[in-house]
Order: C-alpha cells, then sequence, then structure tokens
C-alpha cells in the first residue's frame, strides 16, 4: 500500500531546543544549521515516500535547493519546528516544501524563521548508481499537480541554462590589500567521517551545506570584523556525490558589496584518497548573502569590495 493512502506519510515534523553550540558569535543559530536541520527532515520524508510501495529499497539524496532566504533569527533555547511536506512527485524526482518555525518553549509563541524547497532524487540501497522511480502522490486538487509540474519544469530548465563552474580555483593570496577579494576569502579542509554519510557511505547534502555557511561566515566576517548573519542561499544543484574518506575543501570568496550585504561564493572540491579511482572534482557551489550586525542587530554599512 502506497504513502498516498495515508497523507500523514507526506508529512514530518522534527523538533529540536536550540543549545549553545548551535549558536553564532551573535548568540542566534548558525544559518549552517538550521539548513542541515531542514535537509535531515526532508530525507527523512523523501525516503520513507520512495520506500513506501513493494520497489527496490532506496535512499533519497539531495539534487537542488532552491533559494532561500532567512527571515528571522532562531534563538539559542527556543525549539526550532521544521515541518516537511512533500508537494510534487516527477517520475525519478520528489519535491519537499519546508517550513521553520522559533517557538518560544515559556508561552508556546511561533514565529515563521526560514522557508525551503528541495528536491531529492532516490538512489538504489544496493545500486548508488541507479536511480529508481518514484511512487506517485495524490493530490488533494488538480490545481496542486499543475502548480507543482510548472515548478518541476522550471527548475530543470534553470538547470539546463546555468552551468555548474568548475576549474574555478580560489588561489592563495600573500599580503592582500584591505577589502579586496585576497583579504578574506577562506578555505576549510575537511576529512569525510561516517558520521557525514547517508547508508550509502555519500555525504548529506545538509552536512555539506552546513560547511559551505562556515566558510561563508569566515569570509564575511573577516571583510567586515562584526557579527554577521546568513540572509539568503541562492539556488543549489547537488550534482555529483562525495564519498566516505574524500577529502573536501571548501573555498569561499566575496563576489559583490551592496550598501548593507555581502555576497560570497562557495566552492565544493573533492579529492577521492582512497579506492581504485583517484580523482578531484568540483561536488557543488553556490552563492550566499551575509549582513553585518551592530551590537543592536542592526543592519550596518559594509566596507565596500576593492576590486
Ligand atoms: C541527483 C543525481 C543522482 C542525478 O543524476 P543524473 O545523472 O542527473 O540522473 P538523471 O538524469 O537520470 O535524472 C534523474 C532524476 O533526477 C532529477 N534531477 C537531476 N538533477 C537534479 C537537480 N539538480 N535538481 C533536481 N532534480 C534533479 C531529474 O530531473 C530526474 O528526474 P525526472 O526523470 O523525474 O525528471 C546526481 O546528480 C547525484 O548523484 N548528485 C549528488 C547527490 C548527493 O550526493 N547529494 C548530496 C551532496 S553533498
Amino acid at each position: 500500500m502506497g504513502c498516498q493512502q495515508f497523507s500523514d506519510c507526506l508529512k514530518g515534523v522534527i523538533k529540536r531546543i536550540m543549545r549553545p553550540d548551535d549558536a553564532n558569535i551573535a548568540g542566534n543559530v548558525h544559518g549552517g544549521t538550521i539548513l542541515k536541520m531542514i535537509e535531515e527532515a526532508g530525507a527523512i520524508i523523501s525516503t520513507r515516500h520512495c520506500n513506501s510501495q513493494s520497489g527496490e529499497k532506496c535512499v533519497a539524496a539531495l539534487a537542488r535547493v532552491e533559494r532561500t532566504d532567512f527571515l528571522s533569527p532562531m534563538c539559542i533555547g527556543e525549539v526550532g519546528n521544521v515541518s516537511a511536506e512533500i508537494t510534487y512527485t516527477s517520475k525519478h524526482s520528489v519535491e519537499v516544501q519546508v517550513n521553520v518555525l522559533a517557538e518560544n518553549i515559556l508561552t508556546g509563541a511561533k514565529r515563521l524563521t526560514n522557508r525551503a524547497t528541495l528536491w531529492y532524487v532516490p538512489l538504489s540501497l544496493t545500486n548508488v548508481d541507479k536511480v529508481v522511480e518514484v511512487p506517485p502522490i495524490e493530490y488533494e486538487r488538480q490545481e496542486l499537480e499543475e502548480a507543482g509540474r510548472k515548478r518541476y519544469e522550471d527548475q530543470k530548465l534553470e538547470r539546463l541554462e546555468t552551468k555548474q563552474r568548475n576549474g574555478e580555483y580560489i588561489l592563495p593570496v600573500v599580503n592582500p590589500d584591505q577589502y579586496t577579494v585576497g583579504y578574506s576569502q577562506s578555505s576549510l579542509i575537511h576529512l569525510v567521517g561516517p558520521s557525514d554519510c547517508t547508508l550509502h557511505g555519500y555525504v548529506h547534502g545538509g552536512v555539506t551545506m552546513k560547511l559551505m555557511d562556515e566558510v561563508a561566515g569566515i569570509v564575511a566576517a573577516r571583510h567586515c570584523k562584526t557579527n554577521i548573519v546568513t540572509a539568503s542561499v541562492d539556488a543549489i544543484n547537488f550534482h555529483r556525490k562525495i564519498q566516505k574518506g574524500c577529502i573536501i575543501t571548501i573555498s569561499g570568496r566575496m563576489t559583490f558589496t551592496s550598501n548593507k550585504s555581502m555576497e560570497i561564493e562557495v566552492f565544493v572540491d573533492a579529492d577521492t584518497l582512497v579506492g581504485e579511482s583517484q580523482e578531484k572534482y568540483r561536488a557543488v557551489s553556490a552563492f550566499f548573502t551575509y549582513v553585518s550586525l551592530s551590537k543592536e542587530a542592526k543592519p550596518l554599512p559594509v566596507p565596500q569590495l576593492v576590486y
């Protein structure tokens, strides 16, 4: 019996109290931590849905995240409520819409902090290179299916038009001038361990997004030397898997400053050290927007990038 028989199967909620180790230096929850929670909720319901019929067992891999805005900060001590819902299925992909609410545990008051749309693709449990078919969902109204098909076709078109940026690397700069790109560019190097990975032994999309947000935050803080927060993340496509044992280098550089915001480009490069084929490749790239905050948490003008 398929999931479409039980509408609850298409919905899922994760709740957890936000703790001091989730905090950025401004005392709010890291944007990357929220992205990771969003991805976990999406991975759970899409994997559950794709295994709801007696077909081949599979694990849903994150293929794309649509542009996401951070509407309001989540504070330490609040309860993060992440609710995910399957809103469209194509033959081989699942669209999940996620809302994040911050709940005041004392009063029960809730406010919306994020909304995100993610696309997952089910990969066979026994053959990670095989994409399996997604059981279709039933829509409450035909308009919902039509609107979903339009979102699916739009993102497919956008993917064809925006080619992945390969081959560009961020090289170290000796004695960079203040406020140039080289002044704030930064990298993190991470060995992919079992706790970063899915049942297949490949990195969770949320883990990658958290590391990407960390690098973007370092670039922003180095540039403006204030407290900074993630304002938004542009659409991200996850073209290539990253296997356990890989070394990943996550590099960020500032690409644009407006009066009160900074655009930061982040690349994730994977290096397969272990195994038969050794390869270096660009796994993901994305643009993050950051805002600099005063001590009173008001947006500040940012020093302009010097080209
Ligand atoms: C997702 C992935 C399996 C797709 O591989 P592919 O060779 O493009 O597969 P196909 O062309 O057969 O497409 C399979 C389905 O995926 C969908 N798809 C592929 N790339 C997508 C993307 N970036 N966004 C949304 N959907 C995508 C296709 O539309 C297709 O569904 P459809 O037939 O219903 O239209 C592959 O890109 C991959 O492994 N990416 C990495 C996934 C991962 O590890 N995520 C975490 C990264 S840290």
